[in-house]
Protein backbone atom coordinates (compact mmCIF):
# COMPACT_ATOMS: atom_id res chain seq x y z
CA UNK A 1 0.00 0.00 0.00
CA UNK A 2 2.71 2.23 -1.16
CA UNK A 3 2.20 6.42 -1.73
CA UNK A 4 0.64 7.37 1.25
CA UNK A 5 3.49 9.96 2.05
CA UNK A 6 3.92 11.31 -1.26
CA UNK A 7 -0.37 11.73 -1.83
CA UNK A 8 -0.17 14.08 1.19
CA UNK A 9 3.36 15.89 0.05
CA UNK A 10 1.76 16.70 -3.00
CA UNK A 11 -0.91 18.53 -0.88
CA UNK A 12 1.31 20.03 1.21
CA UNK A 13 -0.48 18.08 3.89
CA UNK A 14 1.34 15.98 6.59
CA UNK A 15 2.21 12.12 5.87
CA UNK A 16 -0.42 11.46 8.59
CA UNK A 17 -3.24 12.63 6.30
CA UNK A 18 -1.64 10.70 3.69
CA UNK A 19 -1.83 7.43 6.16
CA UNK A 20 -5.63 8.57 6.98
CA UNK A 21 -6.83 8.17 3.40
CA UNK A 22 -4.92 4.98 2.80
CA UNK A 23 -7.28 3.61 5.73
CA UNK A 24 -10.16 4.28 3.34
CA UNK A 25 -8.75 2.95 0.67
CA UNK A 26 -8.34 -0.39 2.47
CA UNK A 27 -12.04 -0.24 3.12
CA UNK A 28 -13.01 0.64 0.09
CA UNK A 29 -10.81 -2.36 -1.29
CA UNK A 30 -12.11 -4.98 1.03
CA UNK A 31 -15.63 -4.54 0.16
CA UNK A 32 -14.79 -4.67 -3.30
CA UNK A 33 -12.66 -8.35 -2.96
CA UNK A 34 -15.90 -9.45 -0.67
CA UNK A 35 -18.15 -8.43 -3.54
CA UNK A 36 -15.88 -9.48 -6.35
CA UNK A 37 -15.52 -12.92 -4.31
CA UNK A 38 -11.85 -12.78 -3.59
CA UNK A 39 -11.10 -15.57 -1.25
CA UNK A 40 -8.39 -14.05 0.06
CA UNK A 41 -6.53 -10.53 0.31
CA UNK A 42 -3.78 -9.58 1.74
CA UNK A 43 -2.64 -5.97 3.16
CA UNK A 44 0.79 -5.04 3.85
CA UNK A 45 0.34 -2.39 6.62
CA UNK A 46 3.64 -2.35 8.67
CA UNK A 47 6.87 -4.19 7.94
CA UNK A 48 10.16 -5.36 9.75
CA UNK A 49 11.78 -1.91 8.55
CA UNK A 50 9.06 0.60 9.22
CA UNK A 51 10.29 0.84 12.91
CA UNK A 52 12.51 2.95 11.49
CA UNK A 53 10.82 5.30 10.65
CA UNK A 54 10.00 8.41 13.02
CA UNK A 55 8.44 7.56 16.42
CA UNK A 56 5.19 9.90 15.80
CA UNK A 57 4.54 8.08 12.30
CA UNK A 58 4.63 5.24 13.86
CA UNK A 59 2.54 5.87 16.49
CA UNK A 60 -0.04 7.73 14.08
CA UNK A 61 0.05 3.99 12.13
CA UNK A 62 -0.67 2.11 15.37
CA UNK A 63 -3.25 4.37 16.32
CA UNK A 64 -4.97 4.15 12.76
CA UNK A 65 -4.43 0.10 12.77
CA UNK A 66 -6.37 0.51 15.92
CA UNK A 67 -9.11 2.60 14.80
CA UNK A 68 -9.88 0.58 11.54
CA UNK A 69 -10.27 -2.79 13.73
CA UNK A 70 -12.23 -1.37 16.19
CA UNK A 71 -14.89 1.00 14.01
CA UNK A 72 -15.08 -2.05 10.99
CA UNK A 73 -15.14 -5.29 12.93
CA UNK A 74 -19.11 -5.33 13.28
CA UNK A 75 -18.53 -5.10 9.30
CA UNK A 76 -16.35 -7.77 8.64
CA UNK A 77 -18.13 -9.70 11.14
CA UNK A 78 -21.29 -9.23 9.42
CA UNK A 79 -19.78 -9.61 5.50
CA UNK A 80 -18.29 -12.69 6.96
CA UNK A 81 -14.54 -11.66 6.80
CA UNK A 82 -12.03 -13.87 8.53
CA UNK A 83 -9.25 -11.78 9.91
CA UNK A 84 -5.73 -13.17 10.17
CA UNK A 85 -2.68 -11.39 10.97
CA UNK A 86 0.65 -12.43 9.34
CA UNK A 87 4.42 -10.90 10.97
CA UNK A 88 5.26 -11.22 14.22
CA UNK A 89 2.91 -9.13 16.61
CA UNK A 90 4.84 -10.00 19.99
CA UNK A 91 6.60 -6.43 19.89
CA UNK A 92 3.29 -4.29 19.75
CA UNK A 93 1.58 -2.59 22.28
CA UNK A 94 -0.45 -5.07 24.42
CA UNK A 95 -3.55 -3.07 23.71
CA UNK A 96 -3.06 -3.60 20.47
CA UNK A 97 -2.01 -7.39 20.42
CA UNK A 98 -5.29 -7.97 22.82
CA UNK A 99 -7.66 -5.93 20.36
CA UNK A 100 -5.82 -8.13 17.43
CA UNK A 101 -6.47 -11.28 19.42
CA UNK A 102 -9.81 -10.44 19.82
CA UNK A 103 -10.77 -9.44 16.42
CA UNK A 104 -9.21 -12.68 15.69
CA UNK A 105 -11.75 -14.71 17.76
CA UNK A 106 -14.53 -12.93 16.52
CA UNK A 107 -14.28 -13.97 12.96
CA UNK A 108 -12.08 -16.82 13.69
CA UNK A 109 -15.46 -18.99 12.08
CA UNK A 110 -16.25 -17.12 9.02
CA UNK A 111 -15.90 -18.57 5.77
CA UNK A 112 -15.92 -15.93 3.56
CA UNK A 113 -12.86 -13.83 2.21
CA UNK A 114 -9.93 -14.43 4.60
CA UNK A 115 -8.09 -10.26 5.36
CA UNK A 116 -4.45 -11.07 6.29
CA UNK A 117 -2.61 -7.84 7.39
CA UNK A 118 0.95 -7.60 7.39
CA UNK A 119 2.19 -6.65 11.21
CA UNK A 120 5.81 -6.44 11.38
CA UNK A 121 5.92 -8.43 8.56
CA UNK A 122 9.02 -9.41 6.31
CA UNK A 123 9.20 -12.27 3.95
CA UNK A 124 13.36 -12.90 5.33
CA UNK A 125 12.31 -13.11 9.14
CA UNK A 126 9.09 -15.00 7.87
CA UNK A 127 11.21 -17.52 5.98
CA UNK A 128 13.69 -17.73 8.60
CA UNK A 129 11.07 -18.49 11.56
CA UNK A 130 9.59 -21.18 9.19
CA UNK A 131 12.67 -22.74 8.52
CA UNK A 132 13.80 -22.95 12.28
CA UNK A 133 10.24 -24.44 13.24
CA UNK A 134 10.80 -27.11 9.97
CA UNK A 135 14.05 -28.05 11.12
CA UNK A 136 12.98 -28.71 14.23
CA UNK A 137 10.73 -31.07 13.27
CA UNK A 138 12.64 -32.89 11.08
CA UNK A 139 13.62 -32.12 6.97
CA UNK A 140 13.85 -29.15 5.78
CA UNK A 141 12.05 -29.03 2.35
CA UNK A 142 10.41 -26.36 0.40
CA UNK A 143 6.91 -27.95 1.62
CA UNK A 144 7.94 -28.73 5.23
CA UNK A 145 8.85 -24.78 5.24
CA UNK A 146 5.58 -23.89 2.83
CA UNK A 147 3.73 -25.76 6.09
CA UNK A 148 5.08 -23.60 8.70
CA UNK A 149 4.91 -20.02 6.65
CA UNK A 150 2.79 -17.77 8.15
CA UNK A 151 0.31 -18.03 4.73
CA UNK A 152 0.26 -21.62 5.56
CA UNK A 153 -3.94 -21.64 5.76
CA UNK A 154 -4.24 -18.66 2.88
CA UNK A 155 -4.73 -20.37 -0.50
CA UNK A 156 -1.79 -20.11 -2.97
CA UNK A 157 -0.82 -16.43 -4.13
CA UNK A 158 -1.96 -15.44 -7.64
CA UNK A 159 -1.49 -11.78 -7.66
CA UNK A 160 0.36 -9.17 -6.11
CA UNK A 161 -0.25 -5.59 -6.65
CA UNK A 162 1.97 -2.55 -5.72
CA UNK A 163 0.81 0.90 -6.52
CA UNK A 164 2.73 4.10 -6.26
CA UNK A 165 5.44 3.06 -9.11
CA UNK A 166 7.65 1.35 -7.36
CA UNK A 167 8.80 -1.61 -8.44
CA UNK A 168 10.37 -3.94 -6.12
CA UNK A 169 8.72 -6.69 -3.50
CA UNK A 170 10.30 -4.80 -0.54
CA UNK A 171 10.45 -8.17 1.28
CA UNK A 172 6.73 -8.88 0.75
CA UNK A 173 5.65 -12.15 0.37
CA UNK A 174 8.69 -13.49 -1.46
CA UNK A 175 8.58 -17.66 -0.72
CA UNK A 176 4.75 -17.07 -1.79
CA UNK A 177 5.82 -15.20 -5.14
CA UNK A 178 7.45 -17.82 -6.63
CA UNK A 179 4.50 -18.00 -9.43
CA UNK A 180 2.32 -15.17 -8.87
CA UNK A 181 1.79 -12.62 -11.01
CA UNK A 182 2.58 -9.07 -10.35
CA UNK A 183 1.32 -5.97 -11.37
CA UNK A 184 2.96 -1.95 -10.77
CA UNK A 185 0.41 0.60 -10.95
CA UNK A 186 0.84 4.35 -11.00
CA UNK A 187 -1.99 4.93 -9.09
CA UNK A 188 -1.07 6.61 -5.28
CA UNK A 189 -2.27 3.87 -2.52
CA UNK A 190 -4.37 6.57 -0.76
CA UNK A 191 -6.19 6.99 -4.42
CA UNK A 192 -7.10 3.06 -5.32
CA UNK A 193 -10.39 2.12 -5.40
CA UNK A 194 -12.58 -0.63 -6.51
CA UNK A 195 -11.98 0.44 -10.33
CA UNK A 196 -8.02 -0.56 -9.79
CA UNK A 197 -8.94 -3.75 -8.26
CA UNK A 198 -11.74 -4.70 -11.05
CA UNK A 199 -8.95 -3.62 -14.19
CA UNK A 200 -6.24 -5.70 -11.91
CA UNK A 201 -8.24 -8.55 -11.95
CA UNK A 202 -8.86 -8.07 -15.26
CA UNK A 203 -5.05 -7.44 -16.00
CA UNK A 204 -4.98 -11.13 -14.14
CA UNK A 205 -6.94 -12.93 -16.49
CA UNK A 206 -5.42 -12.21 -19.25
CA UNK A 207 -2.52 -13.78 -18.24
CA UNK A 208 -1.08 -16.57 -19.21
CA UNK A 209 0.33 -18.54 -16.29
CA UNK A 210 2.13 -21.54 -16.86
CA UNK A 211 3.84 -22.50 -13.36
CA UNK A 212 7.13 -23.65 -15.46
CA UNK A 213 5.57 -25.78 -17.41
CA UNK A 214 4.62 -24.98 -21.04
C1 LIG B 1 3.43 3.14 2.58
O1 LIG B 1 3.36 4.51 2.19
C2 LIG B 1 2.43 2.86 3.59
C3 LIG B 1 2.69 2.45 4.86
C4 LIG B 1 4.06 2.24 5.37
C5 LIG B 1 1.62 2.22 5.84
C6 LIG B 1 0.36 1.60 5.32
C7 LIG B 1 -0.64 1.69 6.39
C8 LIG B 1 -1.93 2.09 6.26
C9 LIG B 1 -2.58 2.35 4.96
C10 LIG B 1 -2.77 2.31 7.48
C11 LIG B 1 -2.90 1.19 8.47
C12 LIG B 1 -3.33 -0.10 7.91
C13 LIG B 1 -4.54 -0.71 8.05
C14 LIG B 1 -4.73 -2.08 7.50
C15 LIG B 1 -5.66 -0.08 8.73
P1 LIG B 1 4.59 5.45 2.43
O2 LIG B 1 4.42 6.16 3.72
O3 LIG B 1 5.85 4.66 2.30
O4 LIG B 1 4.42 6.46 1.25
P2 LIG B 1 5.58 7.10 0.38
O5 LIG B 1 6.32 5.96 -0.26
O6 LIG B 1 4.82 7.92 -0.62
O7 LIG B 1 6.41 7.92 1.31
Amino acid sequence: MDGNGRWAKRRHLPRVLGHQRGVEAVRRTVRAGVELGLSALTLYAFSTENWRRPEDEVSALMGLLKRFIMADLEEFASNNIRLKIIGDISAFAPDIIELIEQARARTADNTGMVMAIALNYGSQDEIARAARAAAAKGEITPETISAELDTADLPPLDLIIRTSGEVRLSNFLMWQAAYAEMLFLDVLWPDFGREHLEEAMAEYARRERRFGGR
